[in-house]
């Protein structure tokens, strides 16, 4: 192969421009010219293509976000848009597609090759850890250090006036950083979307944790699970009459300066997918599997779904009494 193009789609992640980095030096060394597409998926068909160096990626592997931009693109659900960036990769010359994405840039590198014949290879990218094909995903480690220093700071001023806090974390439909916040923040109770605990449930917990003489309480929640952190906290409201607060944390777990393992794994990852297409290989996520580099087909990396440590939660409910 002599050209291949990387993109980053869907929700940025801290480390994804150390993967940009990876898969540029990569090929560099390897005489691959690399291409950068703007925007993802929506810049594709709009032909958004740029030559990457490795000076380009220069002074990039601490800098959160992606400088390639990123984009949720909705021309690239129907056909169309796929033929249309399809015929620009095409004229590009390129041989091979580099995504960095979570699920959703999967199902859009997917299709790009069953209809087009083009090879994709995927790179994990999202902080909510739900692709299944690999331990983590690159930018988890960032968020769940992000999170948790929200969480210690309000806990400071949770206990300082003995109200209850309950804290909504990201994870569309995953409980991942919700689980691993909870007990690294030494949470009373965690919510995720894994189980369907009832919410009810935290009435007993709160009542149970005031009687023990705990001056507050720290409740984490994932935002994928029914309602979110404003329906416990009602629960709670109701149910104890206990004064509670709301946190959601947000946006603000997807930014910031990636963590050393972030940028390790996206170095590997970035890497690992280059040669993943000089091997001929398509159509499959690189992952990374107890210290192994994996291959994953694409479409298996959201049809099979990876549960949280159910030996985590387990932990989670052990020391919070
Ligand atoms: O997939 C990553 C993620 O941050 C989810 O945790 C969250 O539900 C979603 O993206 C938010 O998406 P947007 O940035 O489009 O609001």
């Amino acid at each position: 192969i002599k050209r291949v193009a990387v993109l980053t789609s869907g929700g940025d992640a801290p480390g994804m421009n150390a993967a940009i980095r990876a898969v540029v030096r990569t090929g560099a060394q390897q005489g691959i010219e690399v291409v950068g597409v703007r925007r993802g998926f929506s810049g594709l068909h709009r032909g958004e293509l740029q030559r990457l160096g490795p000076r380009d990626v220069a002074n990039t592997i601490q800098r959160g976000g992606t400088i390639l931009l990123t984009a949720r693109s909705h021309t690239w659900r129907t056909p169309e848009g796929r033929a249309k960036g399809a015929a620009v990769l095409r004229e590009w010359g390129v041989d091979g597609l580099i995504v960095i994405g979570g699920d959703g840039s999967f199902h859009g590198g997917h299709f790009l090759q069953e209809e087009h014949g083009i090879p994709v290879i995927g790179v994990p990218g999202t902080i909510d850890n739900d692709l299944y094909g690999t331990d983590h995903t690159i930018g988890y480690f960032t968020a769940v250090e992000t999170a948790l220093s929200a969480v210690d700071k309000l806990r400071d001023t949770g206990a300082s006036h003995e109200r209850i806090f309950v804290i909504e974390v990201m994870g569309r439909h995953a409980g991942h950083i919700a689980l691993d916040v909870a007990v690294a923040g030494g949470a009373e109770e965690v919510f995720i979307p894994e189980d369907k605990k009832p919410i009810g449930d935290v009435v007993a917990i709160v009542k149970d944790s005031v009687a023990k003489g705990k001056r507050g309480s720290i409740i984490i929640v994932a935002e994928g699970y029914q309602g979110g952190a404003e329906a416990v906290a009602e629960a709670i409201q109701e149910g104890t009459g206990l004064e509670t607060r709301v946190s959601i944390l947000g946006h603000i777990q997807r930014g910031g300066t990636p963590v050393s393992s972030d940028r390790i794994l996206a170095s590997r990852l970035g890497e690992a997918a280059v040669y993943a297409l000089m091997d001929g290989k398509k159509g499959v996520m690189v992952g990374r599997t107890a210290g192994g580099i994996t291959y994953t087909p694409l479409h298996e990396t959201w049809e099979k779904r990876k549960d949280v440590s159910r030996d985590l939660y387990r932990c989670a409910k052990m020391l919070s009494i």
